[in-house]
C-alpha cells in the first residue's frame, strides 16, 4: 500500500484507522513482535505473513533492504518493519561513553553528537535507536554506569532532554526519521549490590524524587518509545507494572508512545517467579501496557489465542497497533521505507563527525590531579616513556556499546603520541602488563622509566569492564597494574597517569601515586587524539565528574545529594560509652576519592562575592543568586559553575544538596564574570509525608560552586 502522505496528526490516524480495519488479528499481534536474528522462526515466512512488525539488531544495510522488501512487497498489507538498534555513543564513528560525555556538562554537545551518530545509522538502516539509557546510578559496580549520565537526577535530565532533541531532530534528505527510547524504565541502575538485573527495592519518595525524573524529563523532550527495564521494582516486574505503565507513564505524564519490553523481559517475568509459563507473562505484560515483546516468545505463541478465549480485549491490541503504525508513519517508513545503499559508505566516518567525536572526547575528560602543573608537558619533556597496558589498544578505547566500530579505526596512544610529539622528542614504549593477566614485565618499565624526562602512564579497564552485565565487585586496577603503578612511582620520574575507564574506580592508591592524573574514560575512535591534545595543552580540559568516585567499594553508595541522618560526622554526636557515636566508618573516611562535580583546569578560577539578590521569594517567585568567577591563571578555559540548595528544615528530611543548574563559561586569563543563575521556585518543590508536592516556606542555603564540596554559601528564604 503507498499512501500519499500529508504530515499531520488527522492525516496520520485517517491512514492508521484505514489499516488497522485490514488487518486480521495476526497481523495486529504481528505489529507487536520484534525479533533479532537469534530467533528461532522463519523470519522471511513472518514478515511474508505480516506477522514481525520490527526487527532488533540487524546491521547488515543489505540484509535490512532485502526483509523491508520482503515486508513491503511480499506481505498482504505491505507495512513497513521498523529497524532497532544500540546506537548508545556512536554508529561506526564512536563517541565518548555516555557518562564521559556526561562530565561534557554540555547539552548542546551531547545534541550535536545525538544528530551525529544518527546520521550516520539512519543512513545505514536504523530507525528505531535505543538509547538514551537515563538511569539514575550511585553505584559503580553496575556495569551500565557507563551509559548514563551518572548519580544526578537534575543532571541526568538534562542530558536526557538533549539526548532526544538530537536523536529525534535529524531527519535526512527524503525527510526520514529514527525514533529514540528513553530506557530503562524504571530505576534499572538501583539494582542492589550493583550486579546487573538485580531486585530494586525503593521508596516511592525514592523513585519519585531521584529515579523518575530524567525518564519524565525524555517524555517531556517528545520521545517516541519507552523499553521497561528488566528488573523488578518493589515485587513487581517493571515489565508488567501497571503502576508505572498505567498510572506514571500513561496518566501522569500523558505518554502517548510505544512502550517496548527489554530483551525477553516478557518472558523472564517466568524466571521472576511472576508467570507460569509464556501466555501468563504475555497477559500480564499487555494489560500492564506493554506494546511491543523484543524477541517475541510470549506475544508472538501467545497473544492471539488470549484475545480469542477473551483474556485480553481486542481494544487493547488496536490501541497498541494505532501507536506502532502512527510511529512508522511519523518516521516517514510508509514513503521511503529502503535505505539507499550506494549512500551509505558517504555517510560514514566524515571528516566533522570524526572531528566531533574529537572535540567530545575532550570535553569529556576530567583532570583529577595536577601537582605543580605538570601538566600540561613542555618542550623540556624531550623522552617521554609510554608505559601500561592501554598504551597499544584499541577496541577498548572505543567503550562498551560500539557494535559498528571497528578497532582497526582507532588510533593507538602510542601512534596519536608519535604522530603528535614535536621533532626532536622521544617515545619508548613499554607496556608493562597486560589489562588483566598475571604477567609483569618490571625489568623493560624500569628500563624504560629509567631514560625517560617523564612517564605517560596509561591504565584502566578495558571496554568489555563495563556495560550490560558487565559488573565488578573490585573497582581496583584490574590484573596487575597496581604494581605496575608502584614501579613507575619508585623511579622518581614524574608521573602523568592517563586512566581510561567506563565506571568510577576505587584507586586511592594510585592517586596518592602519581602527581598527575588525568580521567580519559573510553572516549571513542578518536580518544588518543583528544588524549595528546589535553597532553600537549592544545586544548586545556574542563570535564567535570558526574558520579562520584569512591575511596573503597564500601562506601557505595557514595553521592553528594545524601541525607544528613541525626548523627552527621560533622556533629559532636552523642556520647555513649565515652565515644563519640556518629554516621561513619571505622576503618575508611566518608568522603569520597573524588566528588561529583569535581575537575581541574590548567588554568584557576576564582569564585568571589556571591550576592543572593533575591534573600525573600514567594513561592510564585524566583531565586537570583550570582557570583564572580575570575580566570585568575593564565590560559584560556572553560568553567562548569554549579548551582547548589540545601533546604535546611522540611516536613520531611531533605539531601545535603541538591544540583539545580549548571553554566559552562569560557573566560581568559584576568577576565572576571558575573554568572546568575535564576530559579523559580517550583523548583524547590519536594513530596511531603504524603507524596504530595509542596514548595515549603522556610530557610535554604544556596552554594555556587566548582563541585558538590567546596563552593560560596549563601541564604534565602521561601516565605
Ligand atoms: C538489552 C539491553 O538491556 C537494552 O539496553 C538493549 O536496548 C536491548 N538489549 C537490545 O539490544
Amino acid at each position: 500500500m503507498k499512501p500519499t502522505i500529508v504530515n499531520s496528526a488527522q492525516k496520520k490516524t485517517e491512514f492508521c484507522s484505514a489499516l488497522l480495519q485490514r488487518m486480521t488479528l495476526d497481523e495486529k499481534v504481528g505489529q507487536m513482535v520484534q525479533s533479532d536474528l537469534t530467533w528461532k522462526q522463519d523470519l522471511q515466512q513472518l514478515l511474508r505473513e505480516g506477522r514481525i512488525g520490527s526487527l532488533l539488531s540487524v546491521r547488515d544495510p543489505l540484509l535490512i533492504n532485502k526483509y523491508q522488501h520482503i515486508a513491503v512487497d511480499e506481505s498482504r498489507l505491505g507495512i513497513p518493519v521498523l529497524v532497532g538498534n544500540d546506537i548508545i555513543h556512536g554508529y561506526r564513528s564512536i563517541f565518548p561513553i555516555p557518562l564521559a560525555l556526561a562530565s561534557s556538562w554540555d547539552t548542546q554537545l551531547i545534541e550535536t553528537v545525538a544528530r551525529a551518530s544518527i546520521a550516520e545509522a539512519l543512513a545505514a538502516g536504523t530507525t528505531w535507536n535505543f538509547a538514551p539509557m537515563v538511569d539514575i546510578s550511585r553505584d559503580p559496580r553496575w556495569g551500565r554506569i557507563a551509559e548514563s549520565a551518572g548519580e544526578d537526577p537534575y543532571l541526568n535530565s538534562q542530558m536526557a532532554r538533549a539526548w532526544v532533541e538530537g536523536y529525534e531532530g535529524f531527519s535526512d534528505a527524503d525527510g526520514r526519521r529514527v525514533a529514540a527510547c528513553v530506557k530503562h524504565y524504571a530505576a534499572y541502575g538501583g539494582a542492589e549490590a550493583g550486579k546487573d538485573y538485580n531486585t530494586v527495592d525503593m521508596s516511592e519518595r525514592r523513585l519519585r524524587e531521584e529515579y523518575l525524573p530524567p525518564y519524565h524529563a525524555a517524555v517531556q523532550a517528545g520521545v517516541k518509545t519507552l523499553m521497561t527495564s528488566f528488573n523488578d521494582l518493589n515485587g513487581l516486574p517493571a515489565t508488567a507494572n501497571p503502576f508505572l505503565l498505567k498510572q506514571i507513564l500513561r496518566q501522569e505524564w500523558g505518554f502517548d508512545g510505544v512502550i517496548i519490553s527489554d530483551y525477553d523481559s516478557i518472558g523472564e517475568l517466568i524466571q521472576h517467579g511472576f508467570a507460569r509459563d509464556h501466555k501468563e507473562a504475555a497477559l500480564r505484560s499487555v494489560l500492564a501496557g506493554v506494546d511491543i515483546d523484543m524477541m517475541g516468545n510470549a506475544y508472538h505463541f501467545h497473544l492471539a489465542e488470549l484475545v480469542r478465549e477473551g483474556s485480553v480485549p481486542e481494544s487493547i491490541l488496536d490501541e497498541s497497533v494505532m501507536r506502532i503504525l502512527g510511529l512508522k508513519f511519523e518516521l516517514g517508513l510508509f514513503e521511503h521505507p529502503y535505505l539507499k545503499e550506494e549512500a551509505i559508505s558517504g555517510a560514514l566516518m566524515q571528516p566533522a563527525t570524526l572531528s566531533l567525536a574529537e572535540k567530545a572526547a575532550t570535553e569529556s575528560m576530567v583532570l583529577l590531579k595536577n601537582e605543580a602543573q605538570l601538566l600540561p608537558l613542555t618542550a623540556s619533556a624531550k623522552k617521554i616513556a609510554l608505559i601500561g597496558p592501554l598504551a597499544e589498544e584499541r577496541a577498548s578505547l572505543m567503550g562498551c556499546w560500539s557494535f559498528n566500530g571497528r578497532p582497526a579505526e582507532v588510533e593507538t596512544l602510542q601512534e596519536a603520541l608519535q604522530r603528535n610529539l614535536p621533532t626532536g622528542s622521544q617515545l619508548i614504549t613499554a607496556p608493562g602488563c597486560t589489562i588483566d593477566g598475571n604477567d609483569l614485565d618490571l625489568a623493560a618499565v624500569t628500563s624504560a622509566a629509567n631514560q625517560a624526562d617523564v612517564i605517560v602512564l596509561a591504565i584502566g579497564e578495558r571496554e568489555t569492564m563495563s556495560g550490560e552485565a558487565h559488573s565488578r565487585a573490585h573497582l581496583n586496577l584490574p590484573g596487575r597494574q597496581l604494581e605496575l603503578v608502584r614501579a613507575v612511582a619508585a623511579s622518581g620520574k614524574p608521573v602523568v597517569g592517563i586512566l581510561f575507564c567506563g565506571r568510577p574506580l576505587a584507586v586511592p592508591e594510585l592517586v596518592e601515586s602519581v602527581p598527575a592524573l588525568l580521567l580519559a574514560w573510553h572516549g571513542g575512535t578518536r580518544a588518543a587524539q583528544g588524549v595528546c591534545e589535553v597532553l600537549l595543552g592544545k586544548v586545556n580540559p574542563a570535564g567535570k565528574l558526574t558520579a562520584t568516585f569512591p575511596r573503597s567499594e564500601g562506601q557505595i553508595p557514595v553521592y553528594y545529594a545524601h541525607k544528613r541522618t541525626g548523627r552527621p560526622v560533622e556533629s559532636v554526636g552523642t556520647i555513649q560509652f565515652n565515644e563519640a557515636h556518629r554516621s561513619a566508618y571505622l576503618d575508611e573516611k566518608n568522603e569520597p576519592l573524588f566528588p561529583f562535580g569535581y575537575g581541574l583546569s590548567y588554568t584557576q578560577f576564582a569564585y568571589s562575592d556571591l550576592q543572593v539578590e533575591t534573600p525573600r521569594i514567594t513561592a510564585g517567585g524566583m531565586l537570583k543568586v550570582s557570583a564572580q568567577i575570575e580566570n585568575t591563571g593564565s590560559l584560556t578555559s572553560r568553567e562548569i559553575v554549579q548551582l547548589y540548595i540545601r533546604d535546611c528544615v522540611g516536613v520531611v528530611t531533605r539531601p545535603v544538596k541538591e544540583l539545580k543548574g549548571f553554566q559552562k563559561i569560557e573566560l581568559k586569563p584576568g577576565e572576571k564574570r558575573r554568572v546568575v543563575f535564576e530559579l523559580p521556585a517550583s523548583s524547590l518543590a519536594f513530596l511531603d509525608a504524603e507524596l504530595h508536592s509542596i514548595i515549603e516556606p522556610g530557610e535554604f542555603e544556596v552554594w555556587i560552586a566548582p563541585n558538590s564540596r567546596d563552593g560560596l554559601k549563601g541564604e534565602f528564604s521561601v516565605i
